[in-house]
């Protein structure tokens, strides 16, 4: 009769311990899902970078008032309606799109080379169109170099 006691107390033990193990499973992968998607909240605004090979691109035109507004002229054309008319990524066309337009006075924009920015610019990612065919060269630089100037503003 002991023994059966003893028998008893570790099957309870056991069991216990298998009920512990798995609830604490079940909480870590809890933790584990909403840590993921505390990821992709921030991976919204900064997940996308460009190879370290466009950081050496760069940008051929000096900041000129001429560049500035040559650029400006293009941004209300191709740009604002998603990234705003102020370079916050509030235009009226990205509001509901998963991943939301960049953001220009981030610094996360602004602490990258003009080659990263260029090169995404040229290429595009997912709701952000490639430019490599609609605009020349010429004209994606002074992009870059009005969005440089978009963000010290207010
Ligand atoms: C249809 C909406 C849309 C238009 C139009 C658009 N963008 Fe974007 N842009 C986005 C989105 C969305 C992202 C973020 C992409 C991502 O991170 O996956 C983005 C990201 C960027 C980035 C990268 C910033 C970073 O986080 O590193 C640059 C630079 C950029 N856009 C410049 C421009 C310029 C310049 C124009 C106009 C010639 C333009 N975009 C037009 C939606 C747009």
């Amino acid at each position: 009769m002991k023994n059966y006691n003893i028998y008893m107390l570790l099957l309870f033990c056991t069991g216990s311990l298998i009920i512990l193990s798995a609830s604490s499973t079940y909480n870590s992968s809890q933790h584990t899902i909403a840590g993921t998607k505390f990821l992709q909240d921030t991976m919204k605004q900064s997940g996308w970078l460009a190879p370290a090979s466009a950081d050496s691109i760069k940008n051929p035109l000096s900041i000129t008032q001429e560049s500035i507004s040559k650029g400006e002229e293009l941004y209300n054309m191709y740009c604002f309606s998603c990234h705003g008319d102020t370079g916050y990524g509030d235009g009226p066309a990205g509001g509901s799109m998963g991943v939301r337009p960049a953001n220009f006075h981030d610094q996360k924009v602004i602490k990258q080379k003009d080659g990263a920015l260029f090169w995404k610019l040229t290429n595009g990612k997912g709701n952000m169109p490639p430019f490599k065919e609609a605009l020349t060269d010429e004209q994606r630089w002074q992009l870059i170099v009005f969005i440089r100037e978009l963000g010290k503003t207010e």
